[in-house]
């Protein structure tokens, strides 16, 4: 079965149209990426996967279910977004951040117990925040903010994890080790991944799909090998490419060429 199903879905903020007719389907336990220019509509779509906007035409179904219907503290054990800038602006500590992904588990007074804490500590040590933990969230650096984010994610303990740019402001080995903890999650526990992402190469060596976008309307869908051609990518992004098999990574290598 699919675990997000969307249907024909169209946003627009105010008259501005930002998706159009968009439809498609994500398999239980897959890695997915999403890529697109600038302004394409991405953030827009992973707001809408999350009911933090709601569709003007068409619907989304979680494991079968309308996400209309799906009351948010349930939605937020299912699905955790990382979005694309986290603005915190209260002093919290980073196990203050993290412990709020425990929150949708909690009654409205049940103070976080033993096994929260237990789930918030693998989750800082998973995203290599422990050592952060007593900072203060608005004293760290933009990278480790990032990882902070994602282990709050982990904390929720959800079944898909949406990333909006997970890895824009980390340091190459960072970038890595983040995607390498999501391919990990995603082959160890079966959680979906959806993330967006500039880096096209870093999507074909991590993806089981691609889904290319632009202009609120999707270009391509599928695999790696189907998604980034040379056709599709010089469509979508207005410039020259080759693309051949990286040997150490053992997948797709896109080269801009100037003219
Ligand atoms: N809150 C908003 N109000 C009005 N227009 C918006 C809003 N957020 C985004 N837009 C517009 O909607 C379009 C899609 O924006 P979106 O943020 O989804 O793009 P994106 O693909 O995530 O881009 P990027 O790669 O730069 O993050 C853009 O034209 C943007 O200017
Ligand atoms: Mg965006």
């Amino acid at each position: 079965m699919y675990t997000l199903e969307v249907k024909d879905l169209s946003f627009s903020y105010g008259k501005k149209a930002v998706l159009k007719n968009i439809s498609l389907n994500i398999e239980k336990g897959n890695f997915i990426s999403i890529i697109g220019p600038n302004g394409s509509g991405k953030s827009t779509l992973l707001k809408n996967l999350n009911n933090l906007y709601k569709p003007d035409n068409g619907s989304i179904f979680l494991d079968g279910l309308n996400i209309k219907k799906v009351k948010p503290r349930e939605l937020a054990m299912k699905i955790a977004l990382v979005p694309q800038n986290t603005v915190i602006d209260y002093d919290f500590t980073v196990e203050d951040i993290v412990l709020m992904g425990r929150h949708p588990y909690k009654g409205r007074f049940q103070k976080e117990d033993e096994s929260d804490y237990r789930i918030v500590n693998e989750a800082m040590e998973m995203t290599n925040t422990l050592y952060l933990k007593d900072r203060i969230i608005t004293e760290i650096s933009g990278g480790e903010r990032q990882r902070v984010i994602i282990a709050k994610a982990l904390a929720q303990n959800p079944s898909i994890i949406l990333l909006d740019e997970p890895t824009s402001h980390l340091d190459i080995n960072h970038q890595i080790e983040i995607l390498n903890l999501l391919r990990k999650l995603n082959q160890e526990k079966g959680t979906t991944i959806v993330v967006v992402i500039h880096d096209i190469n870093l999507a074909s060596r991590y993806s089981d799909e691609i889904i290319l976008i632009k202009d609120g309307q999707i270009k391509a869908t599928g695999s790696p090998q189907k998604v980034i051609t040379k056709e599709n990518i010089e469509f979508a992004y207005n410039i020259n490419v080759e693309i051949d098999m990286n040997k150490y990574s053992n997948s797709l290598y896109l080269t801009p060429i100037n003219e």
